[in-house]
């Protein structure tokens, strides 16, 4: 049989403070209905630590799933970050995340593919278990997404949040771990959502920072129209080219932006929301930690041999669908 990557390991990173609808009420003209009714969002975290960005939260993050793995960090012959909030533009968040960890024995570099960076992240890992080059990766998908919002615009402040989350990927010869994946892109959605300076086209100066260059830009009703039709149709084509079916899918894993868009994802694979990891109501949109964390809280659940469909939808555009045998 191929060999496959098989999670191992997976564990979280949430910063203790809690950002709760009823506070942003008072920061911007908004109602906690208004942000229940069409995100499906009640709080998020923040990492609030002014000396801490995204590597801590990564190798915190990190530092769990190799104890619960009962692994040393110099195992690791490769760790992936996957961020749209990176500690810096350069050197890769993954090289820091790596010291902070003292995986000394890895190589590490970024993916940056926004919200779809977990499932890119994990596509990219997985190929070098696959190849038999590397024996132990760690995927991180981390995002301070606080550091990049601009909390006087209620159309983007009251959707995101910060945290981390870690997978180790181990190689596998029955089947388990990541069995397919399917990854798409589409960069003339750029202007939907985008972060506009701070890199080479708009370098910061103090007309970009006068101007909220640096925040998030989204046009939020666009985004919404094309994520809801794309997320079902990969998450869809996974079944279909896999031979699942709604009953033998033990959950889906989705990337929580938006309750409404998880739910029609949900619809159109045919299985009820007793099926779908849902915590966006606890933590908002996390980017690129959101499917990982779904994981980490997840897991006590599941059981080896769960068939789990990964799914996202993100600035790029990106998005895509994985199939994941869950392994232990
Ligand atoms: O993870 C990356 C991918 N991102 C996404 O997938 C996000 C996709 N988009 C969405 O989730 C939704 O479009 C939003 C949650 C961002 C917005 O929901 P919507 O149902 O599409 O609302 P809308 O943009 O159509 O806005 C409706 C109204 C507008 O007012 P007017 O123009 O009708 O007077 C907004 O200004 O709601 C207003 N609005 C708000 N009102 C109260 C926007 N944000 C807020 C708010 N509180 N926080």
């Amino acid at each position: 049989m191929r060999t496959t990557a098989a999670i191992t390991s997976v564990a979280n990173y949430l910063p203790d403070y809690i950002l709760h609808n009823s506070e942003l009420e008072k920061m911007v003209d908004t109602t906690s209905e208004w942000i229940m009714e069409r995100t499906g969002i009640e709080e998020r975290r923040v990492l609030k630590d002014k000396d801490k960005g995204t590597a801590y939260m990564a190798a915190e993050a990190a530092k769990k799933a190799l104890a619960k793995r009962n692994m040393q960090a110099t195992e690791i012959d490769l760790l992936i970050v996957c961020t749209a909030t990176p500690e810096h533009q350069f050197p890769a968040t993954a090289n820091i995340v790596s010291d902070m960890i003292g995986a000394t024995n890895a190589w590490s570099f970024d993916v940056m593919a926004a919200c779809s960076g977990f499932i890119y992240a994990l596509t990219v890992g997985s190929k070098f278990i696959e190849t038999g080059t590397h024996k132990k990766v760690m995927v991180i998908g981390a995002d301070k997404m606080s550091s990049i919002l601009d909390y006087t615009d209620r159309n983007t402040c009251v959707l995101f949040g910060d945290a981390a989350a870690a997978v180790i990927l181990e190689p596998d010869t029955n089947g388990f771990g990541v069995v397919d994946s399917k990854m798409y892109s589409d960069g003339s959605g750029k202007k939907y959502l985008y972060q506009v300076a701070g890199g080479s086209l708009n370098p910061a100066s103090i007309d970009t920072v006068s101007n909220h260059l640096h925040h998030i830009t989204m046009d939020g009703k666009a985004v919404f129209k094309i994520a809801v039709v794309k997320m079902a149709e990969v998450a869809v084509e996974m079944m279909d080219r896999n031979g699942l079916t709604a009953d033998n899918i033990a959950y889906l894993t989705p990337h929580q932006a938006n309750k409404r868009i998880i739910e029609a994802t949900a619809l159109r694979m045919g299985i009820g929301m007793d099926k779908v990891m849902l915590n966006i109501n606890k933590y908002g949109n996390t980017t690129c930690a959101s499917i990982p964390n779904c994981l980490a809280e997840w897991e006590p659940k599941l059981k080896k041999g769960d068939n789990l469909i990964l799914t996202s939808f993100g600035a790029g555009l990106t998005w895509g669908g994985i199939y994941v045998k869950w392994a232990y």
